[in-house]
């Protein structure tokens, strides 16, 4: 049993939650996800890892209430239990020198690239972060971005906070400011269309783009085949050769579709819900 020893609330729909996990903690790296069960009975659930405290063996996780194994999350509290987190599962980010790199955060995309933009400024690189949201309601770690980031750029849907607009607005005035041979690498997380039309940005410029999948999962360890995707044509599992992959290889489509099979089921499962 895995014991949540704080939780924050972020938003109606989006939480933070620092889970007691010390095994996980140790060998953690950022890029790498956990998969989690709440109850016996539970659906699995993978979230990639938003932060780790290796002296306190800790994870902390931040989820989105999209259907009811989140929101059943979304109604523990600290005290409680989890019955399984298991990880970290899938391969690490590949953190290096490679000069300027933006990493963008979508929605609760901001916490999987929080931990990523943090190496990569460790490792030397000039982090330019962009982080957007629908609404301020809707934002979180601005802080700990300005942080891990050496410029931070922020953008709402509505402009209900700094500017209006989207994310890849912001990306393309950077390309097109900085000069597209001076970025080495965009890192981009979010919903699938927001990473779609990073993507469809930067191959305009030939910038490379690496985006972090989230598919449906069972085991996470590349035996159910349940997460498989298409990278350049070629069938890759997320949970094991992933979760980033060369995001102009990816099949969107293909993951969009996949994505949608169980959605009859989570209709029903939410309607049966009351938490
Ligand atoms: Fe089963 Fe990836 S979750 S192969």
């Amino acid at each position: 049993m895995f014991k949540i020893l704080e939780k924050r609330v972020f938003s109606p729909i989006i939480k933070e939650m620092v889970i007691e996990a010390p095994r996980v903690a140790k060998k953690c790296q950022p890029g790498q996800f956990v998969i989690l069960r709440i109850d016996d009975a539970g659906e699995r659930i993978p979230l990639t890892i938003a932060d780790f405290d290796r002296e306190k063996g800790t994870i902390t996780i931040v989820y989105q209430e999209v259907g009811k194994t989140t929101k059943q999350l979304g109604a523990m509290e600290a005290g409680d239990y989890l019955k399984d987190f298991v990880g970290p599962l899938g391969t690490p980010s590949h953190i290096e020198n490679f000069g300027t790199v933006i990493c963008v955060g979508g929605g609760v995309g901001v916490a999987p690239v929080f931990p990523i933009a943090r190496a990569l400024k460790e490792a030397g690189n000039h982090v330019i972060g962009i982080m957007g949201s629908r609404t301020k309601e809707l934002m979180f770690w601005e802080d700990k971005m300005r942080e891990a980031c050496t410029e931070l750029f922020v953008t709402t849907d509505d402009g209900s906070y700094v500017r209006k607009g989207f994310v890849t607005d912001v990306l393309k005035e950077i390309i097109e400011e900085r000069g597209k041979e001076n970025i080495a690498m965009v890192l981009a997380i979010g919903p699938q269309p927001m990473m779609r039309a990073c993507c469809n940005v930067t191959k305009e410029y030939g910038v490379k783009t690496i985006v972090s999948l989230n598919a449906l999962m069972v085991d996470g360890t590349g035996m159910c085949g349940c997460c498989r995707v298409t990278v350049g044509g070629k069938t890759r599992f997320v949970c094991v050769d992933g979760p980033e992959f060369d995001g102009h290889e990816v099949d969107f489509a293909e993951l969009a579709r996949r994505g949608a099979t169980f959605r009859a089921e989570e209709q029903r499962a939410m309607e049966h819900h009351t938490c």
